[in-house]
């Protein structure tokens, strides 16, 4: 597996899309709408590093209670899977616990996403590889 993003959340995207600009990051212009997450996703890069910018548009978004909690801040590392299913199921088997099953994200061209939830690390995410990339 190799780290695909670092998930960072914003209270305000256009905003926080603009200060990170001003550090150098660049990317994606358009933000994407995550219907199922009730969320606005904006992909940027520096470095060799890309960050998924995650804001949400509604209160009963998943997104706007972990802001509460977290405020603006990096909240997840997601991986992209070698092998989804196998992947997944060998986290299963070293300790970390899926929070619901995989779901496909608008943002990444579809390709499916699911959070696993470990004791001692947190949340991570896991990504399906590009298909035919
Ligand atoms: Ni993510």
């Amino acid at each position: 597996m190799k780290i695909h993003h670092i998930g960072y959340l914003v209270k305000k995207l256009p905003q926080a899309a603009q200060a990170f600009r001003a550090l150098g990051f660049f990317g994606q212009e358009d933000a994407v709408r995550d219907e199922e997450r009730k969320a606005d996703i904006l992909f940027l890069e520096k470095d060799g590093y890309r960050v998924e910018l995650i804001s949400p548009y509604s209160g009963d978004s998943i997104v706007a209670g972990l802001l509460k909690t977290y405020r603006n801040a990096p909240y997840h590392i997601c991986y992209e899977a070698d092998d989804f299913e196998a992947d997944m199921q060998r986290l299963e088997q070293t300790g970390y616990v899926r929070m619901g099953d995989p779901q496909a994200a608008p943002a990444i061209g579809g390709r499916r996403v699911v959070f696993l939830m470990h004791a001692a690390m947190g949340m991570i995410e896991l990504l399906e590889r590009e298909q035919n990339g």
